[in-house]
C-alpha cells in the first residue's frame, strides 16, 4: 500500500488541549521521535510539544528493542512533557498514555483495545501498540507506536510476533490525524488529572483496561522470572503478582501470559 504524510497542520487545528500539541513537529523521517522529542527538549523546547513521524529508521522499544514500522501506516510520536515530579511516578505516566490510547480507540472507534501490563497494547491478544517513557534531565519523552493501517503480516514477519493493526478490526482505512488529535486530547486530559487528582487518579482510569488480572504470568524482572498469578495494579503502578512463596509488588518488568490459563 502506497504511504502517505501525515496533515499535522489539520492536527494542529483541530486539538483542544491545554498543554499537549501547542506545537506538532512532523518530520516524514526521523531516527526516533522519542530522541528528537529529547534533543528538542535540551534546546529549551516547552512542555507538550509532540514530535511525529512517518517512519523512524531507529525507533526504540522497551528492553533495548527496535520498534518497526510500516512507512505512512503507523502513528509514531513523542510527547515532550516536564513533569517536575518525584522520579518514581513516571511509571503512573506511560500507564496514563496506555489509559489514554485505549480510553481514545474504545469510545471514539470501538475497537476493543486493551492494556497489558504497563506499557502494551493489544487487540484480541495481539500487539497493536507500545509506550515507550525516556527521561534526560527534566525532561520526559512519552513515546507511542501504533500499528494504525495495512496488514500486519509483513510487519509481523519482520518482528517476529504477533501483531495486529487497527484497521485490520475496524475493517476500514483510519485517519491517523484523527485518531492522533484523539489520543493527543486523552493525554492532555489525564496529565491535567496526574496533576490536580494525583496518580492513584490516573492508575484508576488505566485499570479498567488491564487484561492481566487474574491470569497466571511470568514476569521478567531483569535477569528473574516471577510466576505467579497477577491479581491488581496498585495506585501507585505496580503489578501484584501472586506466587507460590507469596505476594510481590512489581513496579517494572515484562509480563508474559502463560497459555491456557
Ligand atoms: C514497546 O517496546 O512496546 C514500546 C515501543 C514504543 C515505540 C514508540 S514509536 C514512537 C516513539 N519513538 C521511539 O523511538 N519509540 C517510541
Amino acid at each position: 500500500m502506497a504511504s502517505s504524510s501525515l496533515d499535522s497542520s489539520w492536527c494542529q487545528s483541530e486539538l483542544a488541549t491545554e498543554v499537549v500539541g501547542h506545537r506538532i513537529c512532523y518530520y516524514p523521517r526521523i531516527d526516533s521521535t522519542n530522541e528528537q522529542a529529547l534533543r528538542l527538549a535540551d534546546a529549551d523546547e516547552a512542555e507538550g510539544t509532540v514530535v511525529v513521524a512517518d517512519t523512524q529508521t531507529a525507533g526504540r522499544g522497551r528492553r533495548g528493542r527496535r520498534w518497526q514500522d510500516e512507512p505512512g501506516q503507523a502513528l509514531l510520536f513523542s510527547v515532550l512533557l516536564r513533569p517536575a515530579c518525584d522520579v518514581c511516578w513516571l511509571p503512573v505516566l506511560s500507564l496514563g498514555a496506555a489509559a489514554a490510547c485505549a480510553e481514545s480507540l474504545t469510545s471514539g472507534y470501538s475497537i476493543p483495545v486493551v492494556t497489558k501490563w504497563p506499557n502494551d497494547l493489544l487487540i484480541a491478544g495481539r500487539k497493536v501498540g507500545g509506550i515507550l517513557l525516556e527521561q534526560r534531565a527534566e525532561a520526559v519523552a512519552v513515546g507511542i507506536g501504533l500499528n494504525v493501517n495495512g496488514r500486519p503480516e509483513a510487519l509481523e514477519a519482520r518482528v517476529g510476533a504477533p501483531l495486529t493493526t487497527l484497521e485490520s478490526h475496524y475493517r476500514a482505512t483510519l485517519s491517523r490525524e484523527e485518531v492522533l488529535v484523539g489520543i493527543l486530547e486523552k493525554i492532555d486530559d489525564i496529565y491535567q488529572q496526574f496533576h490536580s487528582g494525583g496518580p492513584a487518579e490516573v492508575v484508576r482510569r488505566y485499570r479498567r483496561f488491564e487484561s492481566v488480572l487474574g491470569q497466571s504470568v511470568h514476569v521478567s524482572v531483569g535477569q528473574e522470572v516471577v510466576r505467579g498469578t497477577a491479581m491488581a495494579v496498585t495506585d501507585t503502578g505496580a503489578l501484584v503478582v501472586d506466587t507460590a512463596e507469596g505476594r510481590r509488588e512489581i513496579t517494572a518488568g515484562e509480563v508474559e501470559l502463560v497459555a491456557g490459563s
